[in-house]
């Protein structure tokens, strides 16, 4: 068999045509390496809105914005709905270095998690509010604030162990464990307010306790989908059809967002309605239609 010039030519502009009535899907499934799925959205219009302005994808990289900063997302636990960041400016325990602190915008819908620890570090023992008589509060109670978690002093050991730490020979009392709890409503650990110089923050001792060289440092935040916190049905229908989810308008209304870059209200299988009221085909039978013609019509020609 030997094709022509002009059918070779001809199957050339049948793909052509066919290749530029794909556009790109604008809601990618992933960032960098990490796998996106709703509530998360790689782009403005994709994922959930709540958390669209909170959490993107910069250059393939996953971030969380709050007021004091810029996290890079480290993972994702899906099953159990938990993002773990981490800060450049925390304090492990092969570096100390001065941080200004952490805090999640009060209408950010994250929480913290249990398994987040905080470990205020070199604060200052005559002046932080975390040991003055009346503590933050000021309630008027003659006894010392229990701002510190006392069950926490072996975690200060053990992170005053660690050779930057140990080098600068600091007392333990100056380490101070606090909890979430005590972070209050506005989650907001503000290093200068209590007068410490650093802090470091681990969601997990990896299995090893009296081993601070190998915790996983970092922070643990919760979400939820909802009140409920129920997958949004419209959403599970979506992505079962291959779509990303998303969202549109003046209303935040829901859109699916499909492989072959229209939007619909429904899902990307066949019958579903399109944002622009057109019925088409979706991409997969569509694509194969069309080039199972474009075949025919070489053979033909032939
Ligand atoms: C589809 O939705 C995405 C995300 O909301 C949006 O960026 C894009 O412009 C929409 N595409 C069309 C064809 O409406
Ligand atoms: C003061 O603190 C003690 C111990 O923490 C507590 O038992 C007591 O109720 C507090 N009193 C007031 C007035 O808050």
């Amino acid at each position: 068999m030997k094709l022509s010039h002009s059918s070779i030519t001809l199957l050339s502009l049948i793909s052509l045509l066919f290749l530029s009535s794909i556009s790109a899907q604008i809601c990618q499934r992933s960032c960098g390496k990490q796998i996106l799925t709703f509530p998360f959205g790689s782009d403005p219009g994709c994922g959930d809105p709540r958390f669209q302005q909170y959490v993107n994808c910069d250059q393939q990289k996953l971030t969380l914005t709050t007021h004091t900063g810029c996290y890079p997302i480290t993972n994702i636990d899906y099953t159990n709905q938990v993002i773990y960041i981490s800060d450049p400016s925390m304090s492990t325990c092969s570096c100390t270095q001065p941080s200004k602190g952490f805090g999640l915008d009060g209408d950010a819908p994250f929480t913290f998690h249990d398994d987040t620890i905080f470990a205020l570090l070199d604060c200052s023992v005559s002046s932080s509010p975390i040991y003055t008589l009346n503590g933050l509060y000021g309630d008027g109670n003659n006894s010392k604030a229990p701002l510190c978690d006392n069950q926490g002093t072996p975690i200060c050991s053990y992170l005053y162990s660690c050779t930057p730490f140990s080098t600068i020979n600091l007392p333990i009392s100056t380490c101070c464990i606090y909890a979430p709890v005590n972070l209050g409503p506005s989650f907001e650990m503000d290093l200068k307010k209590l007068q410490c110089t650093s802090y470091s923050g681990l969601y997990s001792y990896n299995g090893q306790e009296s081993n601070p060289e190998n915790w996983k440092y970092g922070i643990a935040l919760k979400y939820k989908f909802n009140v409920n916190n129920e997958y949004p049905s419209s959403c599970a229908q979506c992505e079962k059809s291959h779509g990303v989810c998303g969202y549109t308008g003046p209303y935040n209304s829901f859109i699916c967002n499909c492989p072959n870059g229209l939007n619909t209200s429904l899902d990307c299988f066949f019958g579903s309605s399109f944002n622009n009221g057109l019925r088409l085909l979706p991409w997969k039978n569509g694509a194969w239609l069309m080039y199972i013609l474009a075949w025919s019509l070489v053979w033909v020609l032939l």
